[in-house]
């Protein structure tokens, strides 16, 4: 194995798709990765996670790290977080996969402001916060991989005046 470890950010990685995604990278055979894993709650979840995912192959690292996309601080400690952890090495991917969809009713202002920070500002918010970070690697590129739905038609059918930004 020649190549050197991708280093790999996922938001919203403790469950879904985000999950399954970094499963399957592990999966890869002949890659070894250093995996950033952002979620909610990580104090709590980190152990169960770290061993649903291991045992990890020589090379390979998982990092669980908080992150709460509804909070701007907690999405600032995380890019700090992130910087420090991965150094000089850059983030060679970023994946925004982390969603939210509130189907039970509720004012229909305050549900689009929660889905609009979430899915949206946030996850811009972070590619900002991440940008020295990117880029910087050993291909001198990276990628910026959003995982996105169809939810932004329902804001059309809403209008601007009732969005809350
Ligand atoms: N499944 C589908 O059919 C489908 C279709 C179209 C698009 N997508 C897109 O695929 C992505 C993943 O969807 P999924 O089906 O895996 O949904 P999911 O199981 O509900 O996963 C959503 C992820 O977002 C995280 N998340 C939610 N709110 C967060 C917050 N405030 N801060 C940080 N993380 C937060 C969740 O973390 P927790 O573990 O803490 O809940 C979870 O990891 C989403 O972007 C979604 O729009 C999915």
């Amino acid at each position: 194995m020649s190549l050197r470890p991708r280093t790999i950010v996922v938001a919203g990685g403790a469950s879904g798709l985000g999950l399954e995604a970094i499963r399957q990278l592990l999966r890869e055979p002949e890659l070894s990765f250093r995996i950033v894993l952002g979620c909610r709650r990580a104090a709590e979840r980190r152990s169960d996670l770290l061993r649903d995912l291991g045992p990890l192959r020589s090379g390979t690292s998982v990092v669980v790290l908080e992150l709460d996309l509804r909070s701007a601080a907690s999405v600032e400690a995380f890019a700090r977080s992130v910087s420090d952890e991965v150094g000089e090495r850059g983030v060679d991917v970023l994946v925004l996969n982390a969603a939210v969809v509130h189907r039970a009713r509720s004012d229909q202002r305050d549900r689009l402001s929660a889905e609009y920070i979430v899915n949206c500002l946030s996850q811009h918010a972070l590619v900002i916060l991440l940008r020295d970070a990117l880029g910087v690697g050993e291909l001198q590129r990276s990628r910026i991989v959003f995982v996105a739905s169809e939810l932004h038609h329902r804001l059309s059918a809403v209008g601007p005046p009732n969005l809350c930004i």
